[in-house]
């Protein structure tokens, strides 16, 4: 290892979460200030190769071909040196990056990403972490990977210390055919930062409500996803998204997320399910639209979604898998 390249791949699924993380008790940890359930999404992923390189002079970062430097380095580095740090070396990396999917456009490529290269960068430096010490490592990069970490349904539990705070899997990919119809309405780059986000939200009146209700949505979430009961899911998902979304909104700054279009789609989603059809809307920190329906529904709730005015793009994901090393699973 001193003198040798040591690399790995993994890849990792971003997540959609059906109650939301925002705001941090700590915000060097990424300690939550209320719990999260989210769902893997199977079609999506990152990939990410590490090379720990004895004659690199310092961390390398390339994303879907370019090399970034800058915040978006130093967030790869910091977790690269507490890998480092729990390795014992001291050796530079080289990290390469890619995604099937839009960066930064409210699809958390965040979470796949700092998922994968937790699992890469400790496997490579010869470590082998269980899943809530990579759950943890992956938290240290941003809050939402450490869920990515895990199969299927995952809860974070919050937690007051790094080592209380981890996610866990709660029920498997194939216990439930929910799907993620992910409306497009624009790829562009968010306008404010999750990380900005997480510090204002205590700047909201709404903000303690919304966390001491916490724990009650998530129990309703996590018995509605134990049932597979789509009714009581819809219910505590948007209820859960518009509280955070009220957050936002009401922070000092304000943080408005939302396009015309995101509005459209919020509109047909609510008009639809009054109507009977199984559908309902969470939207994270960007414009587009996830809206969530069983799996029985989600062609016709697809063809919808491609005839509403302003839509990109509708992308079709069902439950996925945990983070995966290139040759062989995370727990074989
Ligand atoms: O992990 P971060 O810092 O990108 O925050 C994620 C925040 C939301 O996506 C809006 C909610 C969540 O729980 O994923």
């Amino acid at each position: 290892m001193k003198t040798k390249t040591a690399k790995a791949t993994a890849t990792a699924h971003p997540n959609i979460a059906l109650i939301k993380y925002w705001g941090d008790f700590d915000s060097n940890l990424h300690i939550p200030v209320n719990g999260s359930i989210s769902m893997n999404l199977r079609e999506l992923f990152t990939r990410t190769s590490v090379s720990f390189d004895p004659y690199l002079g310092h961390d390398q970062f390339t994303l879907d071909g370019r090399q970034v430097s800058g915040s978006g380095l130093e967030r790869v580095s910091s977790l690269l040196e507490r890998v480092r740090q729990m390795a014992g070396i001291t050796i530079s990396a080289s990290v390469e990056s890619h995604n099937n999917f839009p960066t930064g456009s409210g699809v958390a490529s965040s979470a796949s990403g700092f998922a994968a290269l937790s699992l890469a960068a400790s496997k490579a430096t010869g470590l082998d972490l269980d899943e809530k010490s990579l759950s943890r490592l992956a938290r240290t990069g941003s809050g939402s990977a450490c869920r990515s970490i895990l199969k299927g349904f995952v809860e974070w539990q919050a937690g007051s210390s790094d080592q209380e705070s981890y996610a866990y899997s709660i029920a498997p990919p194939e216990h439930w055919d929910l799907v993620d119809c992910i409306v497009l309405v624009s790829q562009d780059e968010k306008p404010f930062s999750s990380s900005l986000g997480h510090t204002l939200a205590q700047t909201s009146l709404l903000q303690s409500v919304r966390v001491a209700d916490a724990p009650r949505r998530l129990r309703i979430c996590r018995n509605a996803i134990f049932n597979s009961d789509f009714d009581a899911l819809a219910n505590v998902v948007e209820l859960d998204s518009n509280l955070m979304h009220a957050v936002m909104l009401t922070s000092s700054p304000s943080l408005l997320y939302w396009h015309p279009n995101t509005v459209t789609i919020m509109q047909a989603v609510q008009s639809w399910h009054k109507a009977g059809l199984p559908v309902c809307y969470t939207i994270d920190a960007g414009p587009n639209v996830h809206v969530l329906c069983p799996g029985d529904v989600s062609g016709e709730v697809a063809e919808r979604l491609k005839q509403l005015s302003g839509v990109v793009k509708v992308l079709v994901t069902h439950p996925g898998g945990p983070a995966m090393l290139e040759n062989g699973p995370l727990n074989p």
